[in-house]
């Protein structure tokens, strides 16, 4: 992280005739359990992590809006009158918080701004949700716009809504705007209270298992997700007007509503309903300290998200099935939006190293390819440094 920040500071000097950039690091996210639950209004259990996208930004005084991409090597120039969604894509997740800051009618300038990060792209660790709150922070400070938290999460949830077109739910920028060292954050999405549940769980690691699949397919298959879970509501709506999202219905309003619904539909509100329930039921595990119960319906929640969601891939898939050969990981499954990405597992600590090089030489042998890892910490979320 150390090395994001520095080279956002230099690079500015360099760069823009300006000594004294704010620098604003946002953290990439973790989940724990809750996949898809959050656009249905359920629960999520997210926590920031020691990976983040860092920006040295310093406010004009015309409307000029002037970006580096220090790790692409890449500039992007615009105004404030004249900004439109960017073909080089990483100039949109910034230019759609100034989008939704004009929108509210709040008032700024142009600004230079250097953005750089270790989250890795398309991994499933919400790079683009820790840029959005990264800018939406930072404007918020050098403008003095006095927008609180909530309202900056939602301003760059809306941003990736609005302008950049995916239509993700709010925990992704939730997480790496509220996220606290050693604790998950229980959020539910439909009233957004939250409380930190404490995570520090005495020899076991967070690690990801990278398939290195980059999840381009996300956007479009992502908001066909979202329109089956709708369609679900609205056939579930005919008998139970009550329902609004899927949030509200239970496995027996599904198995009546929609038994003679799509397979498509049947299978991703069953998925939804069923998640939203595990994800209670683990916050009762983790409250009882029975990482062992929990962790397996981390297993449960792949074979949902694969066989019922369909959001994973053969890559993911394998990982998460030899994760549960191995006896040191106590829960598996893939993370974020799916398609590829990231598989999160629980590993007794004193096993990582040999577990890794195990999956590692597996992964390498049946794909051909390597397999990033990182061993995550759980940190606090958006700041000034
Ligand atoms: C992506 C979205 C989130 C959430 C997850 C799936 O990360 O940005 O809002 O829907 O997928 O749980």
């Amino acid at each position: 992280m150390e090395q994001s920040h520095q080279l956002v500071i230099s690079t500015f000097k360099a760069n823009f005739d300006q000594d004294h950039p704010i620098v604003v690091c946002s953290p990439g996210r973790v989940n724990l359990i809750g996949e898809h639950t959050d656009y249905n209004m359920g629960f999520v259990l997210p926590a920031a992590i020691n990976k983040g996208i860092y920006i040295a930004i310093s406010k004009r005084e015309d409307d000029v809006i002037s970006l580096i991409a220090a790790d692409l090597n890449k500039k992007h120039q615009t105004t404030l009158k004249d900004y439109k969604y960017s073909d080089d894509n990483w100039p949109n997740f910034i230019l759609g918080v100034v989008d939704q800051l004009l929108k509210a009618g709040k008032h700024i300038r142009g600004f230079n701004a250097v953005i750089s990060g270790d989250v890795p792209l398309g991994a499933g660790m919400s790079s683009s949700a820790a840029l959005e709150c990264a800018v939406a922070f930072a404007l918020n400070h050098i403008f003095d716009l006095g927008l609180d938290k909530l309202s900056l999460v939602q301003k760059a949830q809306k941003a990736e809504n609005e302008f950049v077109g995916l239509q993700c739910g709010i925990m992704d920028q939730f997480a790496s705007v509220f996220g606290k060292q050693k604790h998950v954050i229980k959020l539910d999405c439909r009233s957004l209270e939250y409380e930190y549940v404490p995570f520090d769980l005495k020899g076991i690691k967070i690690v990801l298992f990278d398939s290195m699949v980059k999840h381009s397919l996300a956007s479009s298959e992502y908001n066909v997700r979202r329109s089956q879970c709708e369609e679900g509501v609205s056939i579930i709506q005919q008998s139970y007007p009550e329902v609004k999202t899927l949030r509200d219905a239970t496995i027996e309003m599904v198995e009546t509503c929609l038994k003679d619904a799509s397979a498509d539909i049947y299978n991703r509100c069953k998925y939804v309903v069923e998640e939203n329930d595990r994800l209670l039921n683990a916050c009762e595990d983790l409250k009882r300290g029975d990482i062992e119960a929990f962790g397996q319906k981390m297993y449960d929640t792949h074979e949902g998200l694969s066989k019922l969601y369909e959001v994973s891939c053969p890559e993911l898939d394998f990982i998460a099935a030899n994760a549960k050969k191995e006896s040191a990981i106590l829960g598996a499954r893939m993370m974020g939006g799916g398609f590829g990405g990231c598989v999160i597992a629980l590993v007794k600590e004193p096993e990582v190293d040999q577990v890794v090089k195990r999956m590692k030489d597996l992964y390498f042998q049946k794909m051909n390819k390597g397999m990033n890892v990182y061993i995550t910490q759980i940190e606090d979320g958006t700041r000034i440094l």
